[in-house]
């Protein structure tokens, strides 16, 4: 499919699905020499991480506990600025190695609150793994550890990122086309 409807909006195809798998493939091996011999804490930002992580566990393919966390932040096509709690990391963090994984890092607001609470719960390291980056949208102080693919500052929607809760389902990644 290289067009697709999700509400009131086109978007048309710009990351196929094979692009996203090797760039995976590629972020899998650095972070198995990373994890070296300790006790990592992957946790999984939900919604939209839920296929970077299905298919980043598959690469890693290893013991490794991995938990679910969710924030919000979004509300159609643009960041609200604040971050909500929906269901908070649970497992103790004390003295571990966490790797956060989510979907993509735009204003950097949510993971940079993220990270902050799980330093101060005591974890010893905290490391950040997005599938996509948008830099130039960054307003935090935050730079991500493992990078699928940067991307400019467009909407997009696919392998986990929605359109006000449509569109997580594809393979590929669309972009909203500009009228
Ligand atoms: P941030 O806090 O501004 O970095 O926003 C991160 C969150 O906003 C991501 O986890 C996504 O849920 C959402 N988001 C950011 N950019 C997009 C996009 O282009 N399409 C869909 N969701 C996005
Ligand atoms: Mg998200």
């Amino acid at each position: 499919m290289d067009r697709i409807r999700l509400w009131d909006k086109e978007f048309e195809l710009f990351i196929p699905e094979q692009k996203i798998q090797n760039a995976i493939a590629e972020m899998a091996q650095r972070i198995k020499t990373d994890i070296a011999d300790s006790n990592p804490l992957f946790v999984s930002i939900l919604n939209g991480a839920f296929m970077f992580t299905s298919d980043l566990m598959r690469e890693l393919n290893g013991p490794y506990e991995l938990t679910f966390a969710r924030y919000s932040s979004y509300r159609g096509t643009s960041t609200t600025g604040s971050v909500q709690e929906i269901m908070p990391v649970k497992v103790d963090v004390k003295d571990r190695m966490v790797f956060l994984l989510e979907d993509i890092i735009d204003t950097g607001t949510t993971m940079q609150y993220v990270m902050n609470k799980l330093r101060e719960q005591g974890a010893r390291e905290v490391r950040l793994a997005t599938m996509l980056y948008k830099p130039e949208a960054m307003r935090c102080n935050l730079v991500p550890d493992y990078v699928g693919l940067e991307i400019p500052t467009d909407f997009i929607v696919g392998y986990g990122l929605d359109y006000d809760e449509l569109g997580r389902a594809y393979r590929d990644i669309y972009k909203l086309k500009s009228e």
